[in-house]
């Protein structure tokens, strides 16, 4: 059972059937700690590429750098992807940011929204933040975990700079509909490595950023560009993901 009319579960065997022929393996869970822990574990034990695990409820969902990840049941996507790119190592910087440039083109696609990506892989609305990726290796495969506020209210947001599809008069909020396209989206992103999309879409290019490092160090300048591993370039020095604590 539940409570809320506005928030219907997920019908997992229509996803699951609606996903596999785009090689996806969809799995839904009540509820999980995290998605990315579960994912992590099944990619451990052998778990071949294409496994999503949607959890209905995280309670304990991770963001990027050891922040959290909170929304409230049903109220928004929270899943994990297992990924075996077949990739040139090279290349593999680049994975977390098609996640992020396939939600945002879901989102502009199905709900209408102006959606933008703040580097590496934040998916902004109206210069919030509507969804957040956590890409964590784990020994060859990568876990892309996505958590996408679409049904939550103002005053359930975590902070001032998170906002919902819902707070964004979004023109669906339909979480099977958001959850296809982004599924759909990603095989395709993934198979066409495209790297120009990304650069359209990142609002993050052109500005003035500080960029905050682990330790206390920052650098401060234009963001020039996005290089071909998928690291963001200030002031001629490339700066990847994982060693940025903040970006401003
Ligand atoms: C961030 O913006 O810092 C990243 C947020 C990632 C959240 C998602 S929700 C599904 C998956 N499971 C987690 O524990 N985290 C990711």
């Amino acid at each position: 059972m539940y409570g809320d009319l506005d928030r219907p579960p997920l019908r997992a065997a229509t996803l699951l059937r609606a996903l596999e022929p785009d090689g996806w393996r969809l799995e839904v869970l009540p509820t999980a700690g995290s998605t990315n822990a579960v994912v992590a574990e099944r990619a451990r034990a052998g778990e071949a590429h294409g496994l999503v695990v949607v959890a209905e409820e995280q309670t304990e969902g991770r963001g990027r750098q050891g922040r959290s990840w909170v929304s409230p049941a049903r109220a928004g996507l929270t899943f994990s992807v297992l990924l075996r790119p077949s990739l040139d190592a090279r290349l593999l910087g680049w994975v977390p940011l098609w996640g992020g440039l396939a939600v945002a083109q879901a989102l502009r696609a199905q709900a209408e929204v102006d959606a933008v990506l703040k580097w590496p892989n934040d998916v902004l609305v109206d210069g919030r933040k509507v969804a957040g990726l956590l890409a964590e290796a784990v020994g060859g495969a990568v876990v892309l975990g996505i958590g996408l506020n679409v049904t939550t209210r103002r005053e359930e947001l975590p902070h001032e700079q998170a906002t919902s599809l819902l707070v964004e008069q979004a023109a669906i909020t339909d979480r099977e509909t958001l959850l296809k396209a982004v599924l759909r989206g990603l095989a395709g992103v993934l198979g066409d490595r495209d790297t120009t999309s990304y650069r359209e879409l990142c609002s993050t290019l052109g500005r003035e950023v500080r960029v905050e490092l682990p330790g206390g160090a920052s650098a401060v300048g234009v963001a020039e560009a996005v290089d071909e591993q998928g690291r963001l370039v200030v002031n001629g020095t490339p700066y990847a993901a994982g060693d940025v604590v903040h970006l401003r």
